[in-house]
């Protein structure tokens, strides 16, 4: 007999699909951000700046996941331009992280920015931010001078 009798629940992840963001989504993006108090304002301007995109993970239970995309037309090194889409802000709801919803959100960004020919997918993260740095790494993001770049 076990002195104790741990009883092993595996809980699947929560079943996603992602979309683009509307204001409808603004309560539940704010809810996501830091500085809830600034935040629908935030989300409300970033539905209005052309050039930004926002694609959610939702789930039954509602939008479990943000990412914040900004396109850009930019100058290759080697001469002319591309279109670049930046990351800016990839947020998982906290108590949903580690379930494979932020890698899911990254590959539907991907997807979206090879859909608009853009040429790279990049994101500024901070060399002591180590775990968020991993996350990008562990999709096939590489470091590229500053950034973290991926061929779309
Ligand atoms: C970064 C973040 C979006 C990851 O989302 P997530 O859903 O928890 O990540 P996933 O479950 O999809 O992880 C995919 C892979 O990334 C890596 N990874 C994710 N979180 C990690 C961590 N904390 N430490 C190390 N590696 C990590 C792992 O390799 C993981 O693969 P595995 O499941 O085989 O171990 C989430 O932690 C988050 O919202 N963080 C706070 C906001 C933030 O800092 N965002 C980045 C700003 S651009």
């Amino acid at each position: 007999m076990p002195i104790i009798d741990v009883e092993e629940r595996t809980v699947p992840p929560p079943s996603i699909r992602v979309r683009l963001a509307g204001p409808r989504d603004c309560e539940a993006l704010a809810g996501l951000l830091d500085e809830p108090a600034h935040a629908s304002e935030q989300v409300l301007a970033w539905l209005e700046t052309p050039g930004t995109t926002l694609l959610v993970a939702q789930s039954e239970a509602g939008v479990l996941g943000v990412a914040v995309l900004l396109t850009r037309i930019m100058p290759k090194p080697g001469g002319g331009m591309h279109k670049v889409v930046e990351v800016d802000n990839l947020v998982v709801h906290p108590e949903q992280r580690g379930q494979r919803i932020g890698r899911r959100l990254l590959a539907a960004a991907v997807e979206w920015a090879r859909q608009r020919r853009a040429a790279q997918v990049e994101v500024m993260v901070g060399e002591t931010n180590r775990a968020v740095r991993r996350f990008y790494e562990a999709f096939g993001f590489a470091a590229s001078a500053d950034r973290l770049v991926l061929a779309a």
